[in-house]
C-alpha cells in the first residue's frame, strides 16, 4: 500500500554565498510518524526546518505540506497553513513579559477570531497545559519555570492549535538527562493521543532512540541515510560511522 506523505521535500538546494548548506536534499515525511533528522552542528538542520515553514527560502527544491507547494501559496494562505504545522524552536520563543495564559493566547490571537476566543479560549489552554502536565502554571511567569518546564509550555502553545504535523527543533538540547528523558516520553504521548506526525531535530541519542521511527542522516547536504536506529547503527558506511562515533 502507498501511503502518501503529509510532507515531502525534493532536491532541496540552499546556500549561503559559497556555502553549500543543502544539496538535493529529499524527505518524505508520513501520517502519525515520527521522523528525526540526525546531523553534526552547522550540518543545515535548523534551515531545513525552516525551509518546511517558509522562513528561509530555498535556491531551488519542492517542499509539498499538506497537499500544498509552499512556493505558490499567498501570505495569507502560508499563514493558515502555519497553524496546521506547528514549530517547536530550539529557543522556546516564549515572551517572558506575559504570563503562562497569555503565551498560549498568543496564537490564537492570530488564528481564531474573538468569538471563538471569547467561548473556547480558556478551555483551549487549560486543555493544552495538561497535556503537557502544567495546568499549575498558568498564572506564572516564563522566569519562574524551570528549562524544561519553557520546554514544555511552548509546547503547549504549539498544541493548543491542534497542529497535524510538528516540528521540533533539538528538543532537549540544553536539558539534564533526565528532563531530556522526560521531554521524549512527551513527545511520544503526544504523537500517541494526537496522531500527529513530526520532525524531530536532534543529534541526543536517547532522545532519537526514543522517539525516532525512522531516521535521517544529515550529511554533507544530503539525506545520506535513512533506516530505524538499530538499521544506522549497523551500517558499515565509514561516514554513517564517524558520525555516530564523534558523538
Ligand atoms: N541566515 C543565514 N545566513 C547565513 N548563513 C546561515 C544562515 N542560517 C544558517 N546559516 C549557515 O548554514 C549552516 C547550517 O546552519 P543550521 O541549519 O543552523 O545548522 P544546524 O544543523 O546546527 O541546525 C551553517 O553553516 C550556518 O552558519
Ligand atoms: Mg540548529
Amino acid at each position: 500500500m502507498d501511503k502518501k506523505p503529509i510532507i515531502q521535500v525534493s532536491n532541496l538546494n540552499k546556500s549561503f554565498g559559497e556555502n553549500h548548506v543543502l544539496k538535493d536534499f529529499s524527505l518524505s515525511l508520513y501520517e502519525a510518524e515520527n521522523l528525526v533528522i540526525l546531523g553534526k552542528s552547522g550540518s543545515g538542520k535548523s534551515v531545513l526546518i525552516k525551509c518546511i515553514i517558509r522562513l528561509i527560502h530555498p535556491d531551488s527544491g519542492e517542499i509539498m505540506v499538506l497537499d500544498h507547494d509552499i512556493s505558490e501559496l499567498e501570505q495569507d494562505e502560508m499563514d493558515h497553513l502555519r497553524a496546521e504545522v506547528g514549530f517547536l524552536f530550539q529557543s522556546n520563543a516564549l515572551y517572558d513579559s506575559m504570563t503562562v495564559r497569555q503565551n498560549l493566547l498568543f496564537p490564537l490571537r492570530k488564528h481564531w477570531t474573538k468569538e471563538e476566543r471569547q467561548d473556547h479560549a480558556e478551555s483551549a489552554i487549560q486543555e493544552a497545559l495538561e497535556d503537557v502536565g502544567l495546568a499549575h502554571t498558568i498564572d506564572m511567569m516564563p522566569v519562574e519555570l524551570s528549562g524544561g518546564m519553557r520546554k514544555r509550555i511552548a509546547l503547549a502553545r504549539t498544541l493548543i492549535l491542534k497542529p497535524k504535523v510538528i516540528l521540533y527543533d533539538e528538543p532537549t538540547t540544553g536539558l539534564d538527562p533526565i528532563t531530556a528523558r522526560e521531554i521524549s516520553e512527551l513527545m511520544n504521548s503526544i504523537q500517541k493521543k494526537y496522531k500527529t506526525a513530526a520532525i524531530i531535530i536532534s543529534h541526543d541519542l536517547n532522545c532519537i532512540r526514543m522517539t525516532g521511527n525512522r531516521i535521517i542522516m544529515l550529511i554533507d547536504g544530503k539525506n545520506y541515510a535513512e533506516g530505524t536506529y538499530e538499521n544506522l547503527l549497523q551500517n558499515e558506511d565509514p561516514k554513517v560511522k564517524d558520525f555516530f562515533e564523534g558523538l
